[in-house]
């Protein structure tokens, strides 16, 4: 599939630093996006039209919606190529774009594994190669890599996802040494369980299972999962890197 990537939205020269949020059309990247809009502009994306149009418009002034897929080369090129032409190479990449496709490894699609893994793990290579040379120049630059709580728990049903989660990890630790030199950090967050529209997928029987596993007694909101990316890409956490930060209600302690 060749999407071409439509855009959305003003064609200016900011002032502010740019933060990139793939997945910004809604669930934990929307809440990122509209909290990072404070300090960034920011550049959300979407799969559709319709949900580029909504990220400019939610973000007005302080941010625009285009349309990328991260599964597609010639879609992130195009995202890419715009970027660099309105002068928004982002200096903060948030990589929060996933999705699950569950099943048990015996009865698993090659499809539903190769999906996972090139949109989850593999659209990461697309999205951060071409983001490293401006944060370089610039000698700074922030990179959050959403991960998951099961990439160090593991979950039946989702070894797909579960391999994607914990290569996102490892990733994350190699480039963070790549560039540290270059003052660009590199971290992961791991959510627990959120309340988005990939968790209202989810059976009551397994809602119900999972709660009783939660020290904090309840699912976690996309904004305490955006509180946690704020700082990261902030000065306040300019001394770490390589992390991967869990915000899981203490469903898992490592
Ligand atoms: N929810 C949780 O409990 C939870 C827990 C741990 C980790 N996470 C991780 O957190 C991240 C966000 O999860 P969420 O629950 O907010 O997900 P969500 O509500 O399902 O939203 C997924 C987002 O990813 C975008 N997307 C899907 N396929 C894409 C593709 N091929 N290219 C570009 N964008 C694509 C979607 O865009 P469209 O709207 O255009 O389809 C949407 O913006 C994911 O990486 C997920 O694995 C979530």
């Amino acid at each position: 599939m060749f999407w071409q990537a439509k855009m959305i939205g003003r064609q200016t020269v900011n002032e502010k630093k740019t933060a990139l949020v793939t997945g910004a059309s809604r669930g934990i990247g929307s809440t990122i996006a509209q909290r990072l809009a404070d300090e960034f502009f920011v550049v959300g994306t979407a799969t559709t039209d319709a949900g580029a149009a909504a990220i400019s418009e939610l973000l007005g002034e302080n941010g625009t919606g285009i349309v990328m897929r991260i599964d597609d080369d010639v879609s992130v090129k195009t995202a890419y190529e715009w970027m660099a032409d309105t002068h928004n190479m982002p200096l903060v990449v948030v990589n929060n774009a996933g999705i699950t496709r569950d099943n048990l490894l015996l009865r698993m699609k090659e499809e539903e594994w190769l999906s996972v893994v090139d949109t989850n793990l593999n659209g990461l290579y697309r999205i951060v190669k071409p983001a490293l040379r401006s944060m370089i120049k610039a000698r700074w630059g922030r990179l959050v890599n959403v991960s998951s709580v099961v990439a160090q728990m593991g979950n039946p049903g989702q070894s797909n996802y579960v391999a994607s989660k914990a290569g996102i990890e490892g990733f994350t630790r190699a480039l963070a040494q790549e560039v540290a030199s270059r003052n660009i950090t590199v971290n992961a967050i791991a959510p627990g369980f959120i309340e988005t529209d990939m968790t209202a997928k989810l059976t009551d029987d397994q809602v119900q299972q999972m709660l009783a596993r939660i020290p904090l007694q309840r699912m976690g909101t996309t904004l305490e999962v955006a509180h946690a990316v704020s700082f990261l890409v902030s000065d306040q956490a300019s001394y770490i890197t390589g992390v991967t930060l869990s915000v899981n209600g203490g469903l898992h302690m490592s």
